[in-house]
């Protein structure tokens, strides 16, 4: 990604010398749908980008352009609220963060764009947020910590964005590290670095290209479906506040208690959280077949037990479980379209990407895409 193009717009539009702020994507080796439940997650921060040039304007205004849409939006400093423009909402979204904290607000301008493919489960949101969340730290010398801004970030979502999402892609983005996976535990916030690499292998993203309608109403039905279940489990133990307390046992022992919906769900988050701590120790010890075995197992029970996959997804799963160039597969984020992430043998990486794009754009219609990524650094300066 390269930022000449955004601090030309910049420039042509407002007359002004910017601030350059990087943020990027995540993707997540493992730990889906857990961080909500108080679990644990595996992200990491990715070589593609959104990059942002903002400053201050002295005509109290908002005034956004998004580079790639080749739209403008314009709102007055005092009428800040949620607009009909969904990319603005979130940029708008963090500007209301900065003022609940009690900062003087003025008229900010921005030029923003980058190469995050858009509802591709890569978090592009999470990078706007972010990115601009620092760029505002900058500007205002506001002394808010990563963790502030991240916080920030993630209310952004949820009050101008309405996704009800956890705290992962933004934490993913902002803490990120050049060639280093984050371990977290969503609920202490407490993290490690863990290093990534394949040796042989090399990671690799196909896009369905599809995204699903299904993807935000089911996001927070799974999110009720799991408070269902803790709702009653805690009867038999008062110190469990989310899944990531309960064990498996418990959950059986009590299994006929529990709508089977809501069953299957609950085993889902409490293996997949295990299946998080299991892949951070195979990485320890450089094993990365046992990692991409419980990548598999992770698809299976996304697909099976949490239902949020979809038929593309599946597609791709099965085309890389059968292929011997492959050892680990899943579908990434949300579910319901979107990437699949892939462990694929460096040297037939090609040859894995052909055939995928053969297939599966015969069977479906759709051509995929596919990215191959590098671990890169967090949210930050040009
Ligand atoms: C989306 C959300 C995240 C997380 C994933 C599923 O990406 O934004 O908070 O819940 O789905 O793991």
């Amino acid at each position: 990604m390269n930022s000449n193009q955004i601090v030309k717009k910049f420039e042509e539009l407002f007359k002004n010398e910017p601030l350059l702020v990087r943020s990027p994507g995540r993707i997540n080796l493992i730990g889906e749908h857990t961080d909500y439940n108080d679990g644990f997650v595996f992200p990491a921060a990715i070589d593609k980008e959104i990059h942002f040039a903002v400053a201050k304007n002295k005509v109290n205004i908002f005034r956004f352009y998004a580079l790639d849409l080749h739209e403008s939006f314009e709102m007055k400093v005092e009428d800040l609220s949620k607009s009909d423009t969904s990319w603005a909402n979130y940029l708008l979204g963090v500007v209301a963060q900065y003022k609940k904290a009690g900062y003087e607000l003025e008229g900010v301008d921005c030029v923003f764009g980058g190469d995050i493919p858009l509802g591709a489960g890569l978090s592009s949101s999470a990078a706007i947020e972010n990115g601009f969340a620092f760029a505002l730290k900058e500007i205002l010398k506001a002394p808010v910590s990563k963790i502030q801004m991240i916080k920030m970030a993630q209310k952004a979502e949820h009050e101008y964005a309405g996704v009800m999402c956890g705290i992962m892609d933004q934490f993913a983005s902002m803490t990120g590290k050049k060639d280093h996976a984050i371990k977290l535990d969503c609920r202490s916030l407490d993290f490690e670095y863990a290093n990534i690499d394949l040796h042989d292998y090399v990671i690799l993203l196909v896009n369905t290209n599809v995204k699903h309608e299904l993807a935000s109403s089911e996001y927070n039905t799974r999110r009720a479906e799991c408070e269902t279940g803790v709702q009653i489990l805690q009867k038999y133990d008062n110190n469990i506040t989310a899944l990531r307390d309960v064990s498996l046992s418990l959950l059986q022992v009590h299994r006929e208690e529990i709508d089977p919906i809501v069953y299957k769900r609950c085993k889902f988050v409490i293996k997949e959280n295990l299946r998080v701590e299991d892949a951070f120790s195979a990485l320890e010890k450089n094993d990365i077949k046992t990692l991409g075995a419980l990548m598999f197992q992770s698809h299976e029970g996304l697909r099976d037990d949490y239902d949020v996959s979809c038929k593309e997804l599946d597609l791709l799963f099965d085309m890389a479980k059968r292929s011997d160039d492959v050892i680990g597969s899943r579908m990434m984020g949300g579910g319901f379209g979107g990437c699949t992430i892939n462990i694929v043998k460096k040297e037939k990486m090609n040859t894995f990407s052909e055939g995928i794009k053969k297939e599966y754009s015969m069977i479906t219609g759709i051509e995929p895409e596919i990215y191959s990524v590098k671990i890169t650094d967090g949210t930050g300066l040009i």
